[in-house]
């Protein structure tokens, strides 16, 4: 059976016969037939907007790959910088690339001493964390105006590099400015997550339980990449106008701070704390069926996944893990109940709606002490590696260029002004 889709513009009867690779054929084919036509597709849900070899999807079978290596052997075999030169640079390194790149990222892990004293510093004491992490990524950019060199790959490799060791430490600052307390400044002779604990809980003589560093560094891996997800088509859009990649990665995350994106982890544990208890979960998921207002089932669904999200299934195990550790999340049962009603009613059954990456993560962080308002600051750390390697991908793709989509326009036709005293 051919590869090929044929497209028949019966105006003029006129025929374009394309080849279909991977289960792509390229929008040229209605381009050819006429140049005026246009494919209507909001929020772009039947269209591949790019070529990439990062990350693959299977969403039918829950499969998940980053350059070809399941999930599932990365979050128990690798480490989260490990996994960061592999979506960089398109394989895994040998024990001497290994060993330089993770001395450069630790040598990297500073921010400018003007980022505190005079920007973070400003932020109101109640500010939002990943309000302020998303103004700290573009506020970033101003320290270093050679960014702006996005064709150079010289340029770029050092703000890929800049970017991903800062963002702990922004991140880490961001929730002690929230609670009043002062900076701690990395430590460079610990790991890349091990740093991070410290960085937000260093008070006195605290050493990093080596099981949480361990859960910490399982939750980077499975959160670096996941494909043409809203905030990187964000991070490869914005970078499509050769904005420099600290402004593209405060838009990045910007679109990730959504709850319907990488807020849901906050939402979830919003969501069970409500709920309060099990006996309530069956109310609840009729208000949810029922579409009362704000009853959604957060940390269910995917436009990609409409199986097990294979990420959720890593996460409840790294969460007995953790709870080993710092004692039951008590908001547990609840969600396992919720879980557990959920895959066994038609409503969900039917729109194939499975719990996805933010369903158990909030719980871990949660156990781990780390408020709810840190969740997706949580998040973005270990994806501005995933947007990074996006928009070295997209800057260098000879097919792609400065995105403008064009619109359906559904609006009035030309007419004339009104003088005020005639409306
Ligand atoms: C992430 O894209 C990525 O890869 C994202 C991500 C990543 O790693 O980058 O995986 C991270 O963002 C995970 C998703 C986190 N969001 C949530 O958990 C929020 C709750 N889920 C949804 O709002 C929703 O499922 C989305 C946003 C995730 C996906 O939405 P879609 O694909 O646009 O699906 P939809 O909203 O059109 O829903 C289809 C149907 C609708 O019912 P009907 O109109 O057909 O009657 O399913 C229903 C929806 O009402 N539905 C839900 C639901 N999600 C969808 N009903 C109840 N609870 C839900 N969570």
């Amino acid at each position: 059976m051919p590869e090929t889709i044929t497209i028949t513009d019966d105006r003029t009867g006129k025929q374009v016969t394309v080849p279909i690779t991977n289960g792509v054929f390229p929008a040229s084919a209605v381009r050819e037939l006429d140049p005026s036509l246009f494919i209507y597709d909001p929020a772009y849900m039947q269209t591949a907007a790019c070529r990439s070899s990062i990350t693959y999807l299977d969403g039918d079978n829950g499969i998940l790959r980053y350059r070809g290596y399941p999930i599932e052997q990365l979050a128990e075999k690798s480490t989260f910088l490990e996994v960061a030169y592999l979506l960089l640079n398109g394989d895994l390194p040998n024990a001497e690339q290994l060993k330089q790149w993770t001395l450069d990222v630790t040598h990297h892990t500073f921010v400018h001493e003007n980022m505190r004293k005079r920007f973070l510093d400003g932020f109101h004491y109640d500010a939002h964390p990943m309000g302020m992490f998303v103004s700290s990524m573009a506020a970033l950019g101003t320290f270093y105006p050679e960014a702006k060199n996005v064709l150079d790959k010289g340029s770029r490799d050092q703000q890929i590099l800049r970017l991903i060791a800062k963002t702990p430490t922004i991140a880490a600052m961001c929730h002690r400015f929230s609670v009043g307390l002062p900076f701690v400044y990395p430590d460079n002779d610990i790991s890349f997550p091990a740093n991070f604990l410290n960085m937000m809980w260093k008070i006195g003589d605290y050493e990093v339980d080596p099981r949480l560093e361990r859960a910490m560094d399982v939750l980077f891996i499975l959160h670096a990449d996941h494909e043409q997800n809203c905030g990187t088509t964000s991070m490869r859009v914005v970078g499509s106008s050769q904005a420099d990649p600290y402004s593209a990665a405060a838009a990045a995350a910007s679109a990730l701070y959504g709850p319907l994106h990488g807020g849901a982890n906050e939402a979830v544990v919003r969501m069970l704390a409500d709920i309060g208890s099990i006996e309530n979960v069956p109310a609840f998921i009729e208000d949810v069926k029922s579409g009362k207002a704000g009853s959604r089932l957060m940390g269910f669904g995917h436009r990609v996944y409409k199986n097990y999200d294979p990420r959720a299934r890593i996460i409840k195990e790294v969460a007995y893990g953790v709870f080993e550790v710092t004692g039951k999340n008590p908001l547990l049962d609840i969600a396992l109940k919720l879980e557990e009603a959920a895959l066994n009613d038609d409503y969900f059954k039917s729109r194939k709606l499975y719990p996805n990456v933010d369903f158990y993560s909030g719980l871990i962080y949660q156990a781990m002490g780390f408020p709810a308002e840190m969740f997706t600051v949580l998040f973005a750390i270990p994806r501005t590696v995933g947007w990074l390697a996006h928009w070295q991908e997209m800057l260098t793709d000879k097919e792609q260029k400065i995105s403008r989509p064009r619109q359906w326009y559904t609006g009035v036709d030309e007419r004339d002004y009104v003088p005020l005293g005639s409306r």
